[in-house]
């Protein structure tokens, strides 16, 4: 019955959002021009996992970070050169990783079907593979993101902070056409990974009143190690489920904008409705990533495919 509903769910979701024809995206994109793009990025992505499972956390937060400067548009891959600054260089880079896997991805993309599949089109694949491989929710996304061709330092000012309490994060997803159920289930996507020590060291000296004493304490071991020292945000870094929420109703969250999601009345109730219903923040999650997804999408001439991830043409 409950898995009816789900599945029914999900159909509909493909049916508004996936058939929705907004931005030029659409399911099955390349199916012709490009039939096996789908499967290279997904055996690249679980090839570099099965090495490093550390890097499903990265994939999913390039995806992020793509998404919210300047849209979806490969920007956060564009190395820095002698007359720019690039996004990834600056000190919110917050150290992305796994460039490597989708360079890999793309030269076999290029030998197949070059100059068809874009950059952005790998990075949102491959969080979404990414996602699947820690065991997470399964699901298409739609297609046919065109690369931007701006990626500038100064543009990264637009990343939500860690500092940012409630209100904030509400306000800074809300300006983006995100529900604060949106805003609390794409958090969730800290159920994989790790923040080092400078995200919330300040959280130690002032005492933070929703900071757990004991949790409080293997914070500040960490950070014994340096600013530098990581910190899983929930038991289980490498797997996709609902432990981030269940941290965050023992007062056990790693950022200060992690743990207000708790504190404040006006989300407790969606933080405590994933801690019990893992099926329930799995669906959210998705629709939501496919909005992310759909941010700012560059067509026509405003973007163009990569010939490589790092530079554009
Ligand atoms: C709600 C506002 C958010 C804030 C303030 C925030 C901030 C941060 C910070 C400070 C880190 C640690 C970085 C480091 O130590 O180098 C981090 C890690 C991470 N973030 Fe977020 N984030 C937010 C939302 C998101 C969203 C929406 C996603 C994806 C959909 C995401 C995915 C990740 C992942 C997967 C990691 C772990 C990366 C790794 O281990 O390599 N975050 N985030
Ligand atoms: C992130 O930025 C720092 C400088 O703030 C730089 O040293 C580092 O290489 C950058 N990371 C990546 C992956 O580009
Ligand atoms: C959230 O932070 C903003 C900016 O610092 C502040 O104006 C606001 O009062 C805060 N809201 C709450 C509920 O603490």
């Amino acid at each position: 019955m409950v898995m009816a509903a789900v599945a029914l769910l999900l159909v509909m979701e493909v049916i508004l959002i996936g058939f929705g024809g907004t931005n030029g995206l659409r399911m099955g994109y390349y199916i012709t021009s490009c039939p096996f793009a789908e499967s290279i990025v997904k055996n690249t992505v679980n090839k570099a996992l099965q090495n490093d499972p550390t890097l499903a956390a990265a994939l999913l937060r390039m995806h992020f970070h793509d998404c919210f400067i300047e849209g979806c548009d490969g920007s956060v891959l564009i190395d820095s050169t002698r007359d720019n600054t690039a996004e990834k260089d600056s000190p919110g880079n917050l150290s992305l990783r796994g460039f490597e896997v989708i360079d890999d991805a793309k030269e076999q993309l290029e030998e197949q079907c070059p100059g068809i599949v874009s950059c952005a089109d790998v990075v949102a694949m491959a969080a979404r593979d990414a996602i699947f491989w820690a065991g997470g929710p399964i699901y298409d996304i739609p297609t046919g993101r065109k690369d931007g061709r701006r990626s500038k330092i100064e543009d990264t000012i637009n990343l939500p902070f860690p500092s940012f309490n409630t209100s904030q994060l509400i306000t800074a997803f809300g300006q983006r056409g995100f529900t604060p159920t949106d805003m609390v289930a794409l958090s969730g996507a800290h159920t994989l990974g790790v923040a080092r020590c400078s995200f919330f060291k300040n959280r130690l000296r002032n005492q933070d009143p929703t900071l757990d004493p004991d949790f409080a304490k293997a914070l500040s071991k960490t950070c014994g190690a340096g600013d530098n020292a990581e910190q899983p945000f929930d038991d289980t870094p490498n797997s996709f489920d609902n432990d981030y929420f269940n941290a965050l109703s023992r007062e056990n969250g790693v950022l200060f904008s992690d743990q207000v999601l708790y504190t404040t009345t006006a989300t407790r109730a969606i933080v405590n409705g994933y801690a019990m219903n893992e099926a329930r923040f799995f669906l959210d999650f998705q629709q939501a990533m496919v909005k992310m997804g759909r941010l700012d999408v560059k067509e026509g001439p405003k973007g163009e495919v990569r010939k490589n991830c790092r530079k554009t043409n």
